[in-house]
């Protein structure tokens, strides 16, 4: 348990830079940005919702519907997709992320069925008819149920399959797709499906966990390639072919008691295994991911995987204290949402530098992919997002190069292992618009943050 010298070396240079940076809010490129009468995001900068096939589609069958946490027909996106991207477009939105389900595409090993590829064709041209570019995932936490029989992501044999199917599913999709996103959230995935145990396959084994985050990365790396060889299209004509990453998920650890030198020790290993590792591994090449007490899952240098993202999708929703006993707790003082996480909007600044001090180092630009909040009563969502956009904002000053904000989600719908309880729509399920909607259309159609919205929500300009 030896804590690399360069390591806290390299956190002080981090502090003292994001001291340095917040120092020079007041540069030339704000001023620039603020004479324009309001807080203007670069042109072309994406603003959309997110949702993932199993949560909205409804009618699959996959590991989870056969493990007791069925969706069952979920928000009906399968059959709404039409009204629903009507409904974006109306937000003023230019983007839309979802994912397409393995569990449709190949329901058995090696049987492809082309009734369902027809089906994604489709929701590709709705979406372009709507003037929506859309990101798309391959894989969202969910998998096919022979997958999941022969032992899921815990088990190697995985990634020939894996990478099949992405062979397959980007050959017959190439050409509508500018934006690939090719794992979502391999840390989330990691330990509530095999360390916490709360989700399918339900495993309490922390070395197989982060055994899992191993075999998730290098499914990605091998998704990249892939992806690159089969789609050599530039779909929306801005001379660049389609771009690949994945979404990772960043939250914010801080120590419980600040004073408590046990709590930092903690936090600093619940930030590496969680937030970093995966992020390290795409820029150095390495897999080292790392907690005491488990077996790290390590692989050594591997050319395919350093360099392998053309951009890197932040998913942003909390902060958490931490004590030493490795207990994460929401700060009492804070407001939160309806799940009692804590709306931390200086977390999103936080998670951008962070994520920008692996981006910078490949040179390539960020994008939000989720931000969000469970939120019935819809009384606290218009603050959350003009808040966590004005952090977005603040970032792109400091030239962090953030390219667009995918709000979660478009849409109530199936909220894992918390059922339908949870409420992160801009709609219900029976496609009611909250109020909150009317702020994100307001801001995604001027591109910007006015100054009446930030004095309105009380957002420190
Ligand atoms: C996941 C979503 C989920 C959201 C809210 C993210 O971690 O990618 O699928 O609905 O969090 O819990």
């Amino acid at each position: 348990m030896v804590i690399k010298f360069y390591d806290i070396f390299s956190k002080l240079i981090c502090l003292f830079t994001s001291l340095f940076l917040s120092a020079c809010s007041g540069n030339p490129a704000n001023n620039q940005a603020l004479k324009n009468g309001y807080y203007k995001f670069p042109e072309g900068f994406l603003w959309g919702t997110a949702t993932s096939s199993y949560q909205v589609e409804g009618g699959i069958i996959n590991d989870w519907s056969t493990s007791g946490l069925d969706a069952g027909k979920a928000s009906e996106h399968y059959e709404k997709f039409e009204e629903d991207f009507k409904a974006a477009k109306g937000l003023n939105n230019n983007s839309y992320r979802f994912s397409v389900e393995w569990a449709r595409i190949e329901p058995e090993e090696g049987k492809w069925d082309t009734k369902e590829v027809e089906h994604y064709k489709k929701v590709l041209q709705s979406l372009k008819a709507n003037g929506l570019k859309p990101m798309l995932t391959l894989q969202h936490f969910t998998n096919p149920v022979w997958i999941s029989k022969m032992g899921g992501w815990g088990n190697e044999k995985i990634l020939t399959y894996f990478s099949r199917y992405v062979k397959y599913i980007v050959n017959e999709l190439q050409g509508d797709v500018d934006l690939w996103i090719t794992i979502n959230e391999p840390n989330i995935y990691g330990f509530k499906g095999y360390d916490s145990g709360e989700w399918p396959p339900f495993k309490k084994d922390r070395n197989l966990a982060l055994q899992v985050m191993k075999n998730e990365l290098v499914a990605h790396k091998n998704a990249y390639k892939i992806i690159h060889e089969t789609d050599k299209q530039d779909s929306d004509g801005d001379g660049k072919n389609a771009l690949v990453g994945f979404a990772h998920h960043v939250a914010i650890f801080q120590p419980y008691f600040p004073a408590n030198p046990l709590d930092d020790l903690q936090v600093y290993f619940t930030d590496k295994a969680f937030n970093d590792a995966i992020m390290e591994a795409v820029v150095t090449g390495v897999i080292d991911i790392s907690i005491p007490g488990a077996e790290s899952a390590k692989s050594p240098f591997d050319k395919d995987l350093k360099g392998s993202v053309d951009f890197f999708g932040l998913n942003y929703y909390t902060r958490w204290l931490i004590k030493s006993s490795g207990e994460r707790l929401a700060n009492e003082s804070s407001e939160k949402n309806d799940l009692g996480w804590e709306i931390y909007p200086e977390g999103m600044l936080i998670a951008l530098r962070k994520v920008n001090s692996y981006a910078s180092k490949l040179n390539v630009p960020i994008y939000i992919t989720e931000n969000g909040l469970d939120d019935g009563k819809d009384t606290k969502r218009s603050k959350y997002i003009v808040s966590h956009v004005k952090k977005v904002w603040d970032a792109i000053q400091e030239g962090i190069p953030v390219k667009g904000y995918i709000h979660w989600t478009l849409m109530d719908n199936y909220e894992w292992s918390d059922k339908y309880g949870p409420k992160f729509g801009f709609m219900t399920i029976d496609r009611k618009m909250r109020d909150s909607a009317n702020i994100y259309k307001e801001i995604s159609g001027q591109n910007g943050l006015t100054r009446d919205l930030l004095e309105k929500y009380g957002v420190k300009q």
